[in-house]
């Protein structure tokens, strides 16, 4: 049992290779997991977080994977679009609420 299971969140399990959880990507065990989700947290490549979004109807919140340059909010290299305008993953983020990112 995983901590976050220990606090009473339904976790999902996905691998490509099926050695955990259910075998494929993360769209297969939502699929899987009947469909009643309150909350989503999610990091990972782009694709997969827009197919998150895209598949469940739930409020989250996503952690962005960008090139840095700086790391400290200077370059403005890893900027990405939202509501409120430009963002630094770096200094904003990188945990944005789903409705914010305009993919
Ligand atoms: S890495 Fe330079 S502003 Fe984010």
């Amino acid at each position: 049992m995983s901590g976050l299971e220990a606090l009473g969140a339904k976790v999902l399990l996905a691998t490509e290779d099926g050695s955990a959880g259910v075998r494929g990507f993360v769209t297969d065990a939502i699929a899987a997991g009947a469909g009643n989700y309150d909350y989503y947290y999610a990091c990972g490549p782009l694709p997969m977080l827009k197919a998150i979004v895209a598949g469940l109807d739930c409020e989250g919140e996503l952690s962005l994977e960008e090139r840095m340059g700086c790391g400290f909010g200077i370059c403005m290299g890893c900027t990405c679009k939202t509501s409120r305008g430009p963002a630094r993953v770096c200094k904003e983020g990188p945990v944005f609420k789903k409705n914010e990112i305009l993919w």
